[in-house]
């Protein structure tokens, strides 16, 4: 494994979105919607950091399978939401890869008749994405390499890494 971005730089960076997003909702209550499993601890390191009115929601949703690096058919499983109609909404996912994931929950969110809606990723994947959507807030660009680690996974291990790797092929 070879790591990609270390702990100190990803809680440094999230620190800076954390800042960019109390900017944002200072005004207003906020809800934060983590897209489980892989948003869990980006979740969790975020949230400590906002001195917000704040509430927290989980989506399930899932595209990856088992022991394969390539997406499946996606299931969104969404009987974790609190109620959100009329609330301010920022929907938080660990990677926009083809952004097919993103995409289809934000078509879900948005029949819910939430207040606004908008959408944070730890990482985004250069040349990958398949639909044209652009987060409004995403901590780092990466290249085109299955990662792991910060809630990523691999057949569900090694998700509590606290920094970011490239898993080899073998
Ligand atoms: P899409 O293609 O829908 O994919 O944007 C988003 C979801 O796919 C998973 N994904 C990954 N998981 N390492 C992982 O552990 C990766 O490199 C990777 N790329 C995509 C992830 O669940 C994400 O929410």
């Amino acid at each position: 494994m070879k790591i990609l971005i270390p702990a100190d730089q990803i809680q440094q960076r999230v620190a800076e979105l954390a800042r960019q997003i109390a900017r944002d909702y200072h005004d207003r209550p906020l809800t934060i919607v983590g897209v489980l499993t892989g948003s869990l601890i980006f979740l969790a390191d975020l949230v400590r950091h906002l001195d917000l009115h704040l509430r927290i929601g989980l989506i399930q949703a899932s595209s990856y399978r088992g022991e394969t690096t390539t997406p499946g058919e996606l299931t969104i499983s969404p009987e974790l939401l609190p109620e959100l109609r009329g609330r301010h909404v920022l929907l938080l996912d660990d990677i926009l890869d083809t952004g097919q994931t993103l995409v289809r929950l934000v078509e879900r969110l948005q029949t819910l008749e939430i207040a606004s809606l908008r959408t944070g990723v730890l990482l985004r994947k250069i040349g990958r994405q398949q639909v044209a959507f652009e987060p409004d807030y995403t901590g780092f660009d990466i290249p085109d390499a299955f990662v792991v680690g910060y809630g990523l996974d691999y057949n569900d291990e090694y998700r509590h890494l606290p920094y970011l790797a490239v898993l080899k092929d073998e």
